[in-house]
């Protein structure tokens, strides 16, 4: 299973880029939004400070638009992959961009006809958002079983990013189902170290060790 960080943040990327967690980068405008600087100089610094796919999204609502941002950002570097929204003319981009052999990630899918349909239209890589979807009281883990179903029935090469995580919980869960990829904020990144009996049974034999030492 690759982790993705879900991050535009440079010192983030490279702390977990140090524990081995970053297989690529996920970034969105509001990520983009939330980093000093130009955007631009930040999207070339995650490409360079990354081997895998660096996610980077398009603004424009119309196919052609899509697809000019698409072939700016490619730019970037060679492993950019070209976030589009799933709309129609999202759907266009991605069937064009595909001929053209730019690798897209179809974003904020939220049922799996809209997954089955980004697959059709040529998608490398589909985004289901799990986390918001359970902050409107359905339970995201499902739809993404019902997409690899879907893409196991039919053989849809298409690698499913599990987005919008927000707990250690969701990583479990996308790696019990067999998701490709799940995309982690740092602090989830960070709190899959941790367990209390970890934190227990390490200061005892601490304590055991020093106890022994002050007998000699
Ligand atoms: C994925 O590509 C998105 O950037 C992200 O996972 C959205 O997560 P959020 O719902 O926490 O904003």
């Amino acid at each position: 299973m690759k982790f993705f960080i879900d991050t535009a943040n440079l010192k983030e990327i490279h702390q977990a880029a140090e524990l081995g967690m970053v297989d690529g980068v996920t970034t969105n405008p509001s990520l983009m939004a939330r980093e000093k600087g130009d955007w631009r100089e930040i999207a070339a610094s995650i490409c360079r400070e990354v081997k895998g796919p660096v996610n980077l999204e398009v603004i424009s609502q119309d196919a052609s638009g899509m697809i000019t941002e698409a072939q700016d950002l490619i730019g970037f570097g060679p492993n950019v992959v070209v976030k589009i929204p799933m709309t129609m003319e999202g759907m266009k981009a991605v069937h064009t961009l595909r001929a053209m052999d730019i690798p897209t990630n179809v974003t904020l899918i939220f049922s799996p006809v809209q997954a089955l349909i980004a697959a059709k239209a040529g998608a490398n890589y589909v985004s289901p958002f799990v986390g918001r979807l359970d902050d409107v009281g359905h339970t995201g883990m499902d739809l993404v079983s019902q997409i690899l179903s879907i893409y196991d029935n039919y053989g849809f090469e298409t690698e499913v990013i599990v987005a919008s995580i927000r707990s250690t919980s969701h990583v479990l869960e996308s790696a019990m189902l067999g998701a490709d990829i799940a995309t982690i904020p740092f602090k989830v990144i960070r709190q899959l170290a941790g367990h209390p009996l970890t934190d227990k049974g390490l200061k005892s034999f601490l304590t055991d060790w020093d106890s022994m030492n002050k007998k000699k």
